[in-house]
C-alpha cells in the first residue's frame, strides 16, 4: 500500500490527484485542504472511500497548522511513501503582485512565501515521514513558468514563485539530510482550473493522470529533475 500526502488538495488539480490515487487503489491518502468544512467534494468522496482518505486541514503558509496537520497524520501512519506539494496561489484581476509599477514587496512576497517557501517548510516538517517510506518521493508541483530559460514577460511574483520552488527542489535532492529521497519538480500542464482558467490546454484528469505516471515511475535516478505531466523532461 502506498501512503500519499497532498496538498491543496481540495480542488482543481490536487482534487484530481486525489481521485487518480482512489481508482488506483491500495493506497492511504492524506487530503489536506485549507478549509476541510467548504471541502464538500473531497469531503464527499473521503465518505465514500472509508478509511482510504482521511482529510487534514492544512494551510501551508501557517506553521501551527504545519505541526497539527504533521501530529493528525503521525496519529494514522509513521511512514509516507510520497508528498505531494500542490497547493499554490497565481495572482489574478489587479493583484498588485503581477505588473511591474504596481508591486509592492508585500504582494509579490505574499505569493513567493506560498508556492516557495511554505512548501519548503512543508518538506521539512514531514521529512522525517517521508524518510521511512517505501522509494520515498517527494513532488512540487511547479510551472514552466519557473523555468529560467524559457523566461517570459509579466507575472513577476508567480514567475519568480516558481524558479525558487524549483531551486529549493534542486537542492533538496541533494541534502544529506533527505538521502534516499528522490525530490523532483514538475509542470503539470496548462489545466482547466480555478487558476487555469477554462481555455486551459488540458482537464484536470488529463494533469493528473500524466502526473501520477510520473511520480509512478521515479526512482532515485530521477531525483533532482523537472518533468512535464506528459514525462518529458523540462528544461530548467
Ligand atoms: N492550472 C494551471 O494551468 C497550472 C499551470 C502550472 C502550474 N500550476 C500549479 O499547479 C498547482 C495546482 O493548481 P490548480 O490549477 O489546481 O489551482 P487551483 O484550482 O487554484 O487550486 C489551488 C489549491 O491550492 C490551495 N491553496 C492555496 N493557498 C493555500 C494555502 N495557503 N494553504 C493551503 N492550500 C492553499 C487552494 O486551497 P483553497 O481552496 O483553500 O483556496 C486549492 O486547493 C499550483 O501549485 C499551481 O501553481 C497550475
Amino acid at each position: 500500500m502506498e501512503t500519499i500526502l497532498i496538498t491543496g488538495a481540495n480542488r482543481g488539480v490536487g482534487f484530481a490527484l486525489v481521485k487518480q490515487y482512489v481508482q488506483a487503489g491500495d493506497v492511504k491518502i492524506f487530503a489536506t485542504a485549507r478549509t476541510p468544512e467548504n471541502a464538500t467534494e473531497l469531503n464527499a468522496l473521503a465518505e465514500q472511500h472509508d478509511g482510504v482518505i482521511t482529510v487534514v486541514q492544512l494551510d501551508i503558509n501557517d506553521e501551527a497548522s504545519i505541526d497539527a496537520s504533521v501530529k493528525a497524520v503521525e496519529g494514522e501512519t509513521d511512514s509516507l511513501d510520497i508528498l505531494i506539494n500542490n497547493a499554490g496561489i497565481f495572482p489574478k484581476g489587479d493583484d498588485k503582485s503581477n505588473s511591474l509599477g504596481n508591486l509592492t514587496a508585500e504582494d509579490v512576497g505574499h505569493v513567493v512565501t506560498t508556492n516557495s517557501v511554505s512548501p519548503l517548510i512543508v518538506s521539512q516538517a514531514y521529512r522525517h515521514l517521508l524518510k521511512k517510506g517505501n522509494n520515498p518521493r517527494l513532488v512540487m508541483i511547479s510551472s514552466q513558468m519557473g523555468s529560467l530559460s524559457l523566461g517570459g514577460s509579466g507575472s513577476y511574483a508567480y514567475r519568480m514563485s516558481k524558479a525558487s520552488m524549483n531551486m529549493a527542489a534542486k537542492t533538496l535532492s541533494v541534502d544529506s539530510d533527505m538521502a534516499g529521497v528522490t525530490v523532483v519538480t514538475t509542470h503539470p500542464g496548462w489545466v482547466q482550473t480555478d487558476m487555469g482558467g477554462s481555455n486551459a490546454a488540458i482537464t484536470p484528469t488529463e494533469s493528473a493522470t500524466g502526473l501520477k505516471t510520473v511520480i509512478d515511475g521515479l526512482t532515485s535516478d530521477d531525483n533532482g529533475k523537472f518533468y512535464r505531466w506528459d514525462g518529458s523532461e523540462h528544461a530548467w
